[in-house]
């Protein structure tokens, strides 16, 4: 498999006041996504998610080391724009995100901004209305939508731009459970079906289990990374760092300490079920 974003040996500190010594968050991380790929990014608060996401398209840069997309190092000015083209971000608040009173006229935004001609823009705003399901409220008001509306709004204006990969920092933080399996929902549908390469920063461990890999950060280091199944098959480690599991895993694992043993072991509320009355009906 072929990389789209590739970080080596990467160091960046935060300077928070100009005389004060500045604070190390990253000492040498390294790690590549796959083009077509669905990651997610967990850890404690202050680990690093959100300093690294800023730092996939270029809006932050590091202070050693690199981070390339499609072979584009960050760091060139010449390459900023089409960087910023390919890797759309996606942030917590969809108020913020929001920029103008109409649908269509929000998601128009950045494709103006690129000044493209009327007919592409129409054309882009029509398909990534229709590729987050909100083609029909194209024309409508976007103070009136439901926080998951919004956000799928604000994750249109991004396709608008035609990223190659989305990189969503706790979308889904702000919503209630049915605006978060939309926004879910529409992130899995736009990998599967459009190859869009989605890097997903989550607390929610049942979304992270849905991933094709998980990386856990911890104070600006990667502490796991592996495939779902790799990643919560660590329970040690998860425990002493105070992360929670998936509750399929963690019932699983309760379930192993009294002698019963699920499998495959599960991660999804699905998987568990199956497995539950396949030990069941033995
Ligand atoms: N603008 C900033 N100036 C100074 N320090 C910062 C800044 N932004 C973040 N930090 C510090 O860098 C570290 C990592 O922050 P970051 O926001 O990347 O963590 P996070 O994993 O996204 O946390 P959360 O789960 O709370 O969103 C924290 O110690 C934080 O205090
Ligand atoms: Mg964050």
């Amino acid at each position: 498999m072929e990389p789209i974003i590739q970080i080596n040996d990467l160091e960046f500190s935060y300077t928070v006041e100009e005389d004060a010594t500045p604070i190390p968050l990253f000492q040498g991380v390294s790690l590549s996504i796959e083009k077509g790929s669905f990651t997610a990014i967990l850890g404690h608060n202050g680990s690093g998610k959100s300093t690294l996401a800023r730092m996939l398209n270029g809006m932050l840069l590091p202070d050693g080391g690199t981070v390339t997309v499609n072979g584009m190092d960050t760091t060139d000015q010449d390459s900023q724009l089409a960087i910023r083209k390919t890797v759309g971000l996606v942030f917590q608040n969809p108020d913020n995100q929001i920029v103008s009173s109409i649908v269509e006229e929000d998601v128009a935004f950045g494709p103006e901004n690129l000044g493209l001609p009327s007919d592409e823009i129409r054309k882009r705003v029509d398909h990534a209305l229709q590729a987050v399901d909100m083609l029909s409220y194209a024309d409508h008001s976007t103070n009136r939508l439901s926080g998951g509306q919004k956000q799928r709004i604000a994750i249109a204006g991004v396709l608008a731009m035609n990223p190659s990969c989305l990189v969503l920092d706790e979308p889904t933080a702000m919503l209630d459970p049915k605006g978060r399996k939309e926004v879910l929902d529409t992130v899995r549908r736009l990998n599967r079906e459009q190859g869009i390469t989605v890097v997903l920063i989550t607390h929610y461990m049942e979304e992270a289990a849905l991933a094709d890999r998980c990386i856990v950060m911890e104070h600006g280091r990667v502490l796991l990374d592996g495939t779902p199944n790799e990643v919560f098959a660590h329970r040690q480690t998860l425990e002493q760092t105070g992360l929670t599991m998936p509750a399929a895993c963690q019932l699983a694992y309760e379930l192993q300490d009294m002698g019963i043993s699920l499998e495959p072991f599960p991660l999804t509320e699905a998987d568990c079920i199956a497995a539950l009355e396949k030990t069941l009906s033995k």
